[in-house]
């Protein structure tokens, strides 16, 4: 069986439900969710609010050193997931408008700010019973993590999901943008030099388009139940 801390890592492309199903799986077993793409928009934010300019690699580099994000639970319930503070300010929207996701590629390919940010992640990590979502966490962050997971569906699939989400919030999103954007993302997520998304040696892949979330929490909760034997959550 496998040693402590007991880690669940999961990876893959832009809207392909990391936070949703991890928020769920994290529930189930009752362990802490951390959504990493949190980390990189509040960098990406921090930068345009302070009028850094996103090109000025050297800057923004010192932003991702310097400011506090902390994640915290949902502090009002208006559908987010958790709650994200930079330096003590709730940002938890701002990280996902039009302007952050424009540029948080750009931000997320400086090898300097993902340095950063690894050590960030590595030690809430260590301290285990983590589900932890992004694209380099069950290669760069975590790779001794007991269960990794890569999440995928189709391009067409996530643009759809992701403008559901959108209305949801009373937005009216365009679905060609939504879906252009979602192809740009996977481009320059997976062609970086820096840590790019590919899949695990190591992890179990599951591609929902054809399942719905709680298919996906189930699946992922029972392949953690055999990992490591934990009887916690329902
Ligand atoms: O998962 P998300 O859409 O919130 O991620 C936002 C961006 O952050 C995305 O362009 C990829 C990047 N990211 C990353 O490079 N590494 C991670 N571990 C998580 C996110």
């Amino acid at each position: 069986m496998l040693s402590s801390p007991p880690v669940i890592t999961i990876d893959g492309p832009a809207a392909a439900g990391k936070s949703t199903v991890g928020k769920g799986v994290a529930q189930k077993l009752g362990f802490l969710f951390f959504d990493t793409g949190a980390l990189y928009r509040a960098v990406t934010l921090a930068a345009l609010q302070r009028g850094v300019p996103i090109e000025d690699e050297a800057r923004v580099e010192a932003l991702a050193r310097t400011i506090r994000i902390d994640l915290i639970p949902a502090t009002q319930a208006d559908g987010r997931p958790y709650t994200v503070l930079i330096d003590g300010q709730d940002v938890t929207w701002e990280l996902r408008s039009d302007a952050v996701n424009a540029h948080v590629s750009t931000v997320s390919a400086y090898p300097g700010v993902r340095q950063a940010l690894k050590a960030q992640q590595r030690r809430i990590a260590q301290q285990g019973r983590v589900v932890m979502a992004g694209r380099d966490i069950g290669t760069v962050v975590f790779p001794e993590a007991g269960l990794k997971i890569y999440l995928d569906a189709s391009p067409e699939v996530r643009a759809r999901r992701r403008c559901l989400e959108m209305e949801a919030r009373g937005e009216h999103p365009d679905y060609q943008a939504v879906l252009a954007g979602v192809r740009h993302r996977d481009k320059i997520d997976s062609t970086r030099a820096t840590a790019p998304l590919r899949i695990p040696d190591d992890a179990v892949v599951i591609h929902t388009d054809e399942m719905t979330i709680e298919q996906v929490v189930d699946r992922i909760v029972r392949l953690a139940r055999e990992r490591f034997r934990t009887t916690d959550g329902s």
